[in-house]
């Protein structure tokens, strides 16, 4: 990636948030968490496109249990930094998550907007059971109660881009988590 303080459209990568080898060995503590939680069930892991991708990709790869996955994508109607609540799929789920063991894997949750909606729209499907996983979330800026049931990080009210995270759909691939730099 050339140097990564390099500027781009306008923002710049800021300080490191999470380091890569934090991000791992707290990617293979969930990893270990969720295997034995989910031994002998029937995990289906849904990630949310596009973020959640570098990161459920690590978590599976650190799971002990069967998993199949299923990918989603949403894009929330707001303004760049504010989502709205208002949630439209762009890509559903391949197969029925009926009587499965749901788990949800979401790069961050902010407002809690997002994933509510989410939460309602696939508990409607009738689930055997379903759980929420985030890399990151921002606590301050939570404006409805959502239960995540396991946690990577909690974050300031900062805006994290890398593993992942973009701004303006860049910097997804850096392989850390770092502030965006908008000064
Ligand atoms: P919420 O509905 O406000 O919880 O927003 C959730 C979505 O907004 C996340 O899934 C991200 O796609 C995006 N988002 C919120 N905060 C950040 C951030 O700090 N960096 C990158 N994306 C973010
Ligand atoms: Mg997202």
């Amino acid at each position: 990636m050339g140097d990564p303080s390099a500027s781009s459209g306008g923002s710049r990568i800021g300080e490191t948030l999470i380091d890569s080898a934090r991000l791992h060995e707290r990617v293979t503590e969930l990893g270990a968490e969720i295997s034995a939680d989910y031994a002998g069930r029937d995990l289906v892991m849904i990630g949310v496109l596009k973020g959640a991708l570098i990161f459920m990709a690590d978590l599976m790869r650190e799971l002990t249990v069967p998993c199949e996955i299923d990918l989603m994508a949403v894009s929330s109607y707001g303004s760049e930094t504010d989502s709205s609540g208002v949630v439209r799929i762009l890509k559903d789920l391949d197969t029925s998550i009926s009587g499965r063991d749901v788990l949800v894997v979401e790069d961050i949750v902010d407002s809690g907007l997002t994933l509510q909606y989410l939460t309602r729209n696939l508990n409607a499907r009738d689930p055997a059971s379903l759980e929420v996983c985030a890399l990151l979330t921002k606590p301050e800026r939570r404006r409805v109660d959502t239960p995540i049931r396991y946690v990577g990080f909690e974050i300031p009210n900062r805006f994290a881009i890398g593993y992942g995270l973009d701004h303006g759909q860049r910097h997804r691939n850096l392989d850390y988590v770092a502030v965006l730099d908008q000064g």
